[in-house]
């Protein structure tokens, strides 16, 4: 459907460079978006107009790090860190996605709050149980949503129902991987080594023969946790640092996605520079599981690419605006507390890591600019009422901070209606 969606604009024009346009008109043709204009360009007259009114206008969030199985306990068992977090709160949940009836339940309250929320495009875990992990698919792709979901693949330090066993792990994700790719348009498999300690050398090295097969992305966890780290020395003694464990296999590739990235070496950073891989900081989770606080001002000036993530449930909610201002808050903390040289990061430059950061994973994804993929909301702020005057800038900055005030209205993704 070609459209013009009217409301007050906002998006980015670069990190630090927020656009706004009030009462503006951003135009969607074929999927695409045309631009945005403060007066309707005549060719475009004619095409049906949506008009938002008060709303704020903005590009969808890309959430380039969740896990669609723990959304069901989310908020809850926040006490510990990561090694104990996952052994007893992800894992006994996880387990329970080898019946199916438990997925699709589960999946069905995950779909619904994914519908509903301000995100547009995601990178997700489901389990390692390949009948579940193809029913999220089918209801990600019913809801209109696009994005990647990883069958996860892990064979070694987990309860034995979430080890899978010789050969078959990777046979199985190959399976899993042609199916899912053949059946669905929207919703994309991506190859999920849980994480190093989770894969032995044999099932890393046929998952990245995989990647090599099929030209496939890949999604993990680096880096996260100081303990996680120490054990990945243990575990491959023979790897320059935990960056290199995926290395090797060839695993870091522009097609990569890998979450946290607390505590990389210089020479890390360098290597995730030069092999493209894109960086899902995840704010919320890193404070919930006590992780620590990601050098984001690093990495985007050593010039990795970086996106913003939920990390549900090791993040508490898949509210992108709040990975927003997680993401400023922590990097006042991380300027204040650590290190004084690396400025914390704006409101404009975490909504774009949200938005064009994320969203460069997508292909042209994450702002109005021409050419660029027609992912929209609309979000109404109209709980948040004010005697004084506000420029858009200001209630879009209020609408991220204060969230759970406003209600997203209206979204688009690919120019299609998710939710209207
Ligand atoms: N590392 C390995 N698995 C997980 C997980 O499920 N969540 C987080 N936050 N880190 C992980
Ligand atoms: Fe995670």
């Amino acid at each position: 459907m070609d459209f013009v969606l009217k409301g007050n604009l906002c998006y980015s024009e670069a990190p630090e460079r927020l656009a706004t346009l009030p009462d503006g008109y951003v135009v969607c043709v074929g999927g695409e978006c045309r631009g945005t204009f403060e007066t309707l360009p005549a060719q475009y007259a004619g095409l049906p107009l949506v008009d938002a009114g008060e709303a704020l206008v903005m590009p969808g969030m890309n959430d380039l790090h969740l896990h669609a199985p723990q959304f069901a306990y989310r908020g809850t068992g926040m006490d510990l860190e990561l090694i104990d977090w996952l052994n007893t709160r992800a894992y006994p949940e996880e387990s329970k996605y080898a019946d199916l009836d438990y997925a699709a339940r589960a999946y069905d309250h995950f779909v619904d709050a994914m519908r509903r929320s301000a995100t547009t495009r995601f990178c997700c875990f489901a389990t390692l149980h390949a009948p579940a992990t193809l029913l999220l698919m089918e209801k990600l792709e019913a809801a209109g949503l696009c994005g990647y979901v990883g069958k996860v693949s892990m064979n070694r330090y987990a309860p034995e129902t979430l080890c899978e066993l010789g050969d078959r792990a990777a046979r199985d994700c190959e399976v899993w991987f042609v199916e899912a790719e053949a059946r669905f348009a929207h919703v994309k498999p991506i190859i999920t080594p849980r994480f190093i300690p989770s894969c032995t050398d044999a099932l890393l090295r046929s998952l990245g023969e995989l990647m090599r097969r099929y030209g496939a992305p890949l999604q993990s966890h680096l880096s996260e946790n100081r303990t996680e780290i120490r054990w990945v020395e243990q575990l491959c003694p023979d790897s320059a640092g935990y960056a290199d464990a995926y290395d090797r296999f060839g695993m870091l590739t522009p097609r990569t996605v890998m979450a946290h990235v607390v505590y990389p070496e210089p020479d890390e950073i360098e290597l995730l520079r030069e092999r493209g891989v894109m960086v899902a900081h995840c704010p919320a989770s890193n404070m919930n599981i006590r992780s620590g606080i990601a050098p984001v001002r690093r990495l985007l000036k050593a010039g990795v690419r970086v996106g913003l993530g939920t990390d549900v449930a090791g993040g508490q909610t898949i509210d992108m605006f709040r990975a927003v201002t997680d993401a400023v808050q922590v990097s006042k903390l991380y300027w204040r507390l650590i290190d004084q040289r690396q400025r914390a990061l704006t409101l404009p430059e975490a909504f774009y890591l949200a938005t064009v950061g994320g969203g460069a994973y997508f292909g042209k994804v994450g702002t109005f600019a021409e050419g660029y993929a027609f992912d929209a909301i609309v979000v109404d702020d109209s709980g948040l009422p004010h005697p004084q005057p506000m420029t858009v800038a200001e209630r879009l900055e209020r609408a991220m901070y204060l969230s759970g005030e406003c209600r997203i209205t209206h979204k688009y993704v690919n120019g299609e209606p998710v939710l209207a």
